[in-house]
């Protein structure tokens, strides 16, 4: 097999000298150059698919200058070299494409295994598997709608995809956090590797911490045996931390000396362990307001900050509800086993017409509350909420006219008391005068017994 061929981009002899023998040594090729005029002229001549530069060269042309020209010919994995203190302009790079950077002084492992996760970026291009355009990235995650706010942001989900840099995707509930960060797993180069999911608002501090870094037994009342965190878990994968605004500080610090030397302790040990993660952390908080507040810190909010994913609210994003209803009615026509026909214009404008607090979740919940109750194959108004209809304010309304079928007003009333009360079912079987056990029974039979799907989350 051909040797992989890396440009080494370094105007300091002794740094670039330093990375020409460890990448000879571990069997590649490097060609080296001390200006960005030759490396233009390198690159111009032959396509390298990995590149290694310094940020800061002598000469007229930076290694940023590289990063920019170099991405727009052809789509190399680009690692950056940035002294002490350049961290702001690490971070443009990244956002412009780059695959990582290293501040120096760096160790050879932490090299090895950057260059290592590149040939593997490259060699996963050529074969086609990672996604080329925001499109392809959208059909092949599931990921519906074209509006300019979502093309938005699939455009920079592409790019972090591409790299190995850490993301905070922020918006609303339901907005579809999850889902980007998946989807951004599963087209990055880590994607044969773990994707494990935690979320940080649910834990005490203690459980999140043995969660996160693992501990040795005896650290804590009910730390029976060793357990391995998550961090040991996920190595070499992406670990998704969602609502990591709700980190308390002295678990924030923790994760902070992850991101700032790959290295934690579990809890109730001495010996550090070695962390290979990508952080990918979602929270629907304002965390800058956080930072401000100090309730977050500031250096891990710009550690976490590499690349920014802001998800829209559904209600700025309104054109893209009818492609959704159809990706839904899809869905659970499937799940549901019962063919459901595409909405009337006229439910499609009151879907439009509403506002959506609880966003892409809400709008999938109604989607799938209709086709349970719809005794056709046609969603009518009487099945959306009450308070979707405009002018019928928040109370749920029902319209049972003489003739309807009993089985259908049943379960007409039952499913509306239950919104009312919030899914609380004991609530509704008194309201109804009915048993708690009734209400159960007929879930089952509508095969919602898991979820009552109408939750409205404010
Ligand atoms: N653009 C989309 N296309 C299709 N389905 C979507 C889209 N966005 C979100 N969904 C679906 O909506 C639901 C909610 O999405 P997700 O769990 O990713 O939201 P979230 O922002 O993480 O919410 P929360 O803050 O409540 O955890 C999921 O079932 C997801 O599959
Ligand atoms: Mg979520």
């Amino acid at each position: 097999m051909e040797k992989p061929q890396v440009l080494v981009v370094e105007d300091e002899d002794v740094c670039r000298n330093m990375l020409c023998v460890v990448l000879k040594a571990h069997d590649m090729e490097a060609h080296a150059v001390a200006s960005g005029e030759e490396a233009w002229e390198g690159i111009k001549q032959q396509r390298f698919p990995v590149i290694i530069s310094d940020i800061q060269l002598s000469g007229k042309i930076s290694g940023m200058d590289i990063l920019r020209q170099a991405k727009e010919l052809y789509n190399p994995s680009i690692l950056m070299i940035t002294a002490f203190g350049e961290i702001g302009m690490a971070v443009e790079a990244m956002r412009l494409g780059a695959f990582n950077y290293l501040t120096k002084p760096f160790g050879v492992n932490s090299l090895l295994e950057n260059v290592n996760r590149m040939i593997i970026q490259q060699k996963t291009i050529s074969e086609n598997l990672l996604p080329s355009s925001p499109e392809e990235l959208s059909r092949n995650s599931g990921i519906v709608g074209n509006s300019r706010k979502m093309c938005d942001v699939m455009n920079i989900a592409l790019k972090a995809a591409g790299t190995d840099a850490t993301i905070l995707i922020t918006g609303e509930s339901g907005t579809g956090k999850e889902l980007i960060a998946k989807a951004i797993y599963q087209n990055s180069s880590r994607k044969g590797r773990e994707f494990v999911a935690i979320n940080c608002a649910t834990l005490t501090d203690e459980f999140l911490e043995s969660a996160l870094f693992g501990h040795v037994k005896g650290s804590y009342t009910g730390a029976i045996k060793d357990k391995i965190g998550l961090f040991e878990k996920a190595d070499g994968g992406t670990l998704f931390m969602d609502e990591a605004g709700d980190i308390s500080k002295s678990i924030q610090v923790k994760i902070l000396r992850v991101l700032q030397e790959g290295e934690y302790l579990p809890l109730g040990s001495t010996e550090t362990k070695k962390a290979n993660v990508r952080i990918i952390a979602a929270t629907n908080k304002d965390l800058l307001k956080a930072v401000k507040n100090g309730e977050f810190r500031e250096d891990l909010y710009y550690r976490l900050n590499v690349i920014n994913i802001m998800m829209p609210p559904l209600r700025e994003r309104k054109s893209d509800i009818p492609l959704l209803i159809n990706h839904f009615i899809k869905k659970f026509s499937d799940t549901l086993n019962k063919k459901v026909a595409q909405v009337t214009p006229e439910i499609e404008e009151i879907l439009k017409e509403y506002d959506w607090p609880g966003n892409i979740r809400e709008l999938e919940n109604v989607i799938e509350r209709a086709m349970v109750l719809c005794p056709g194959n046609r969603i009518s108004k009487k099945y959306l909420p009450g308070n979707m209809i405009p002018g019928k304010g928040d109370v749920p309304s029902i319209t049972i006219v003489p003739g309807t079928p009993l089985k259908e007003a049943e379960k007409e009333l039952i499913m509306q008391t239950l919104q009312l009360t919030n899914g609380n079912k004991q609530e509704a079987a008194k309201m109804l005068g009915i048993s708690l056990r009734k209400i159960e029974y007929r879930a089952k039979e509508w095969g919602i017994a898991g979820s009552i799907p109408f939750a409205h989350p404010v």
